[in-house]
């Protein structure tokens, strides 16, 4: 069923248009992850869809129902937001019941509610404390619990976690994907963290100057990107982009030769590329290997260890960096010459606009 729909939505700031006309589907009990680059406009969106920014043209459909006009208090939405201000005053269980004993809620269902959140999110010891009395993951929760307790059809959540720290950061993530699971929601996330992205998402969208780029499920954005800007941001570290150009062998056959790195020859294989097209060959650090038909001749810059792997980051003659991921680099140093291999079945290829070539 398709609970939230979003058709040609525009926002427009003075004349200034932030949003250019986004058309997505999201299911119930999808959890739907927004990614892109500062300013690309995720949360302008998500407070599009909560009520709290008007929608300059286009729909927002809700179960159907178009939801352009109604107050955010009546859309069946909560949001928690980064900076997730509680009022220091109250307690824990009156934070958490504050919304409600403002719609005029009896007591007896509100403390029914904040019970069943306290007990989802652990809280139920820490009730009669004051916010100040709190670690940041558990102030983090209680904002978690305000929405909850609205039992709210969709969630939206702008990068709820980015002033905790690192561990705070795994733990909560982990609570939030228990969280989907426990209350079969529909959450719509934004993140800037890959990890967040990948392992919460069913679905991210990947956004770019106010524009959707694509989306899929997250290992469909990172096999199967649609142009390099997509290819490039998804993963961590970033795929790499060598420029090549495309010609035509004896028989006939598509390869992409990489002038500016010794001439090697990539076979890919592509439809209706007219020889010489400039092209950016893309591959992934963990696509190169000991074997392969292509093979690279670097000098390694610098070395991340980090204890199952290693990244390499090493620079061919031509000046350009290229990293590469190792199981097996515990005995590189700086220095090193290395021979990087990889199959040309994995490289991905885009035209100049980035457009990804098949
Ligand atoms: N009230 C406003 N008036 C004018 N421009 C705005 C307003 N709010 C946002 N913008 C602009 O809209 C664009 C999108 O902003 P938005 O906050 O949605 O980005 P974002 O993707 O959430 O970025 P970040 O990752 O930094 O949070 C930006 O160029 C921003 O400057
Ligand atoms: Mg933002």
């Amino acid at each position: 069923m398709t609970e939230l729909q979003l058709s040609d939505v525009r926002k427009s700031y003075g004349g200034f248009e932030v949003i250019k006309g986004v058309d997505l589907d999201i299911k119930s009990g999808e959890f739907v992850v927004f990614v892109g680059p500062s300013g690309c406009g995720k949360s302008t969106l998500l407070r599009m869809i909560a009520g709290l920014e008007e929608i300059t043209s286009g729909d927002l459909t809700i179960d159907d129902v178009l939801m352009n006009d109604v107050d955010p208090s009546k859309r069946g939405i909560a949001m928690v937001f980064q900076s997730y201000a509680l009022y220091p005053h109250m307690t824990v269980r009156e934070n958490m019941g504050f919304a409600l004993r403002f719609a005029g809620v009896p007591k007896a269902e509100i403390e029914k509610r904040v019970g069943e959140a306290a007990n989802i999110l652990e809280l139920g010891p820490l009730l009669d404390r004051k916010p100040k009395q709190l670690s940041g993951g558990q102030r983090q929760r209680v904002a978690i619990g305000r929405a909850i307790v609205r039992h709210p059809k969709i969630f939206l959540f702008d990068e709820p976690l980015s002033n905790l720290d690192a561990e705070l950061r795994v733990h909560m993530r982990i609570e939030i994907a228990r969280l989907h699971k426990q209350l079969a929601a529909t959450i719509i996330y934004v993140t800037h963290d890959q990890v967040e992205a990948m392992t919460l998402a069913d679905k991210i969208v990947v956004m770019r100057g106010g524009v959707v780029e694509q989306v899929g499920s997250p290992l469909d954005l990172y096999d199967d990107p649609a142009n390099q800007f997509v290819a490039g941001f998804i993963g961590s570290p970033k795929m790499n982009f060598l420029k090549g150009v495309i010609e035509a062998g004896d028989g006939g056959e598509c390869y992409a030769r990489l002038p500016e790195y010794g001439g090697v020859k990539i076979p890919v294989g592509l439809k209706g590329a007219a020889p010489g097209t400039p092209v950016t060959i893309g591959i992934r650090p963990e696509h190169f290997k000991e074997e392969g038909s292509v093979s690279l001749d670097l000098t390694i810059d610098m070395l991340e260890h980090l204890g199952g792997e290693t990244f390499a980051y090493a620079r061919h003659g031509n000046g350009e960096l290229v990293v590469i991921e190792t199981k097996n680099g515990r005995g590189l140093k700086s220095g090193d010459r290395i021979t990087a291999r990889f199959d040309p079945a994995c490289a991905l290829v885009f035209d100049e606009g980035g457009k990804r070539l098949r």
